[in-house]
């Protein structure tokens, strides 16, 4: 199998820092329900260092994967992170694998903050994204606490995950939003508003799940007769579209295999035809109404 570059997909500028799209989503790097070690911890330490030797210059992770794991892992394979954007997260609590509990109090937001800092081992968050605005805290004191922490330098780029349209505005008012980081994929379009107005304002587009955790990547799924045509996997041809759907899209799926890595990355090298394009939109277009 051929591997290429991750720069084959396009850049994307985020203040000062201009990145491939294609990025790397690093929560697959701990234990079952994105709990404790992860099974293979080799395996996931070289999946980590093999992303700058492909060009993947965009990695995601949360304080919440493990919890600390996947933070601590970063930092134990690609510490200093010359020329790469580590975006982390905070605001959602763990109390065991697959549980996840929002807590928005600003003085929490900015222990996940700190805590963040000293485990990625820096002085200053490239990308701090709020995980999920809590139900239970007025949203003005999360962004408040979120706009006093860039002001003090202790992020340079804010985004968010999981929101409207009216929520992005509501954050706007406190601070420039930088990225939104929310469930889209070829056959989940529930956030086709939230693209269209990020592509609009000029905001990155962090899909997460972008191979609907492998279910788009199994022979079969939608994708497999224009896969087969093109010669590509089915995973290659699901990123390939996402790509494709926005210039300010910013895939980042997730693996713990450098197998899987690779074949991923390879896949910022597939233009697909408009026709193709069209049609596998369509086809997920049809799948998304059909399980709503
Ligand atoms: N903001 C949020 O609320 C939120 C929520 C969930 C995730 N995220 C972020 O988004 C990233 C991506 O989401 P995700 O990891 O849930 O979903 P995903 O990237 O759509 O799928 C990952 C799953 O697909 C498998 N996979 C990856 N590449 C493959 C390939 N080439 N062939 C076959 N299987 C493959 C992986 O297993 P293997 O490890 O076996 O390869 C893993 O189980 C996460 O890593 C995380 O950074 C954000």
């Amino acid at each position: 199998m051929s591997t290429t570059n991750a720069s084959a997909s396009g850049q994307f500028t985020l203040g000062d820092h201009t990145v491939n799209r294609l990025g790397f989503g690093a929560m697959r790097v701990t234990g079952d329900g994105v709990w404790g070690e992860p099974r293979d911890r080799d395996e996931a330490l070289k999946t980590l260092r093999r992303l700058p030797e492909l060009g993947v210059n965009f990695i995601d992770t949360a304080d919440s994967y493990g919890p600390e794991v996947s933070e601590n892992l970063i930092a134990e394979a690609l510490k200093p992170y010359k020329g790469l954007l580590i975006a982390t997260k905070g605001g959602l609590t763990r109390h065991g694998p697959q549980i996840w509990a929002p807590v928005g109090r600003p003085e929490y937001l900015r222990q996940c903050v700190l805590m963040s800092l000293r485990r990625l081992g820096v002085e200053r968050i490239d990308l701090w994204q709020l995980h999920r605005i809590d139900p239970k805290t007025p949203r003005d004191e999360q962004f408040g606490v979120i706009r006093d922490m860039q002001k003090e330098g202790l992020i340079a780029h804010v985004g968010l995950s999981e929101v409207s349209v009216e929520e992005i505005k509501a954050a706007q008012k406190f601070f420039t939003v930088a990225t939104v980081q929310n469930r889209y994929n070829l056959v989940d379009r529930t956030s086709e508003a939230v693209l269209d107005f990020a592509e609009k304002a000029g905001i990155g587009f962090i899909p997460w799940f972008p191979l609907a955790a492998g279910d788009l990547a199994k022979p079969g799924s939608v994708l497999d007769s224009i896969a087969k045509k093109i010669g590509a996997s089915p995973s290659q041809v699901a990123l390939a579209w996402v790509l494709k759907r926005s210039p300010v899209m910013l895939p980042i799926p997730g693996t713990g295999k450098v197998k899987h890595l690779e074949e991923n990355v390879a896949a910022a090298a597939i233009t697909l035809s408009d026709e193709d394009f069209a049609a596998l939109d369509e086809q997920g277009k049809a799948a998304f109404k059909k399980a709503a």
